[in-house]
């Protein structure tokens, strides 16, 4: 539907239009859980986020972007925490339930787009992103980085695992519209990464990701980085 651009809210629609559609492409995504994708045949968390717990992050309330399957949601319920994992896709969402269920874990998974979740202000003191952020469009990274900010609470930390540039493309932000294409996710430099979340954020950890062959407890490609990061009061 094209309407008159009246507000900011009308022109990020406006710029999602050149992109693919998320919620079909995510549905089509999980159709097949044979399909072979690094993250679908392991059941076990991401190695940075099983290390931060390891070294005492001890969060109570968890907030998850882009859950999946439900790896590392119920990693952090299984810890202690109590996770909301939220994501897009209802194939994935029934995925990470039927996990969760056979593991007898409770996490409270809701299947939304990020940008539709109502947030209460501050209430997390973690939120977790592990392959989400690399498939948002740059128009989306700033209602991102608000969300992440609105559901912290003070001392809130924030996690990322995403693509560097061995894992996709690092398609500069004028070339996706240009395009009308994310080739398939953006990779980013740490020059690029830092920019975007520097600002924000205090960054505590910043490393690729540690490669782990499988099968193995524990999940880990060395074409992601992984950071961690406490929001700037
Ligand atoms: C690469 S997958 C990672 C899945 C999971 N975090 C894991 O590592 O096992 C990215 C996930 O983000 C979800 N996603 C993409 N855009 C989203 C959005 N706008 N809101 C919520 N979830 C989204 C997709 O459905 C997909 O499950």
């Amino acid at each position: 539907m094209e309407k008159t651009i009246l507000s900011y809210d009308d022109l990020l629609e406006m710029l999602d239009d050149y992109l693919r559609e998320p919620k079909e492409f995510w549905e089509g995504f999980y159709e097949d859980k044979t399909k072979d994708i690094p993250f679908f045949k392991v059941t076990g968390p991401d190695e940075n986020l099983m290390e931060y717990f390891d070294k005492g992050l001890k969060p109570k309330k968890v907030l998850e972007l882009g859950c999946g399957p439900g790896r590392n949601a119920i990693f952090m319920a299984k810890n202690g925490c109590e996770v909301d994992a939220l994501d897009i896709s209802e194939n994935a969402i029934s995925w990470a339930k039927e996990r969760a269920n056979e593991e007898g874990i409770n996490v409270n998974f809701h299947c939304t787009s990020l940008f539709d979740f109502e947030i209460k202000s501050h209430s997390y003191d973690f939120v977790y992103d592990c392959g989400l952020f690399h498939h948002l469009a740059p128009h989306r990274r700033l209602t991102y980085i608000e969300m992440l900010k609105k559901a912290l609470d003070k001392d809130g930390h924030f996690a990322i695992v995403c693509f560097n540039t061995d894992g996709a493309i690092d398609t500069p932000d004028w070339e996706v519209y240009r395009q009308k294409s994310l080739n398939r996710g953006l990779g980013y430099t740490e020059k690029r990464f830092k920019e975007v979340f520097e600002n924000d954020f205090t960054i505590k950890d910043f490393r690729t990701m540690k490669k782990v062959s499988q099968p193995n407890e524990k999940f880990g490609e060395d074409f992601l980085w992984t950071s961690l990061m406490q929001v700037n009061n």
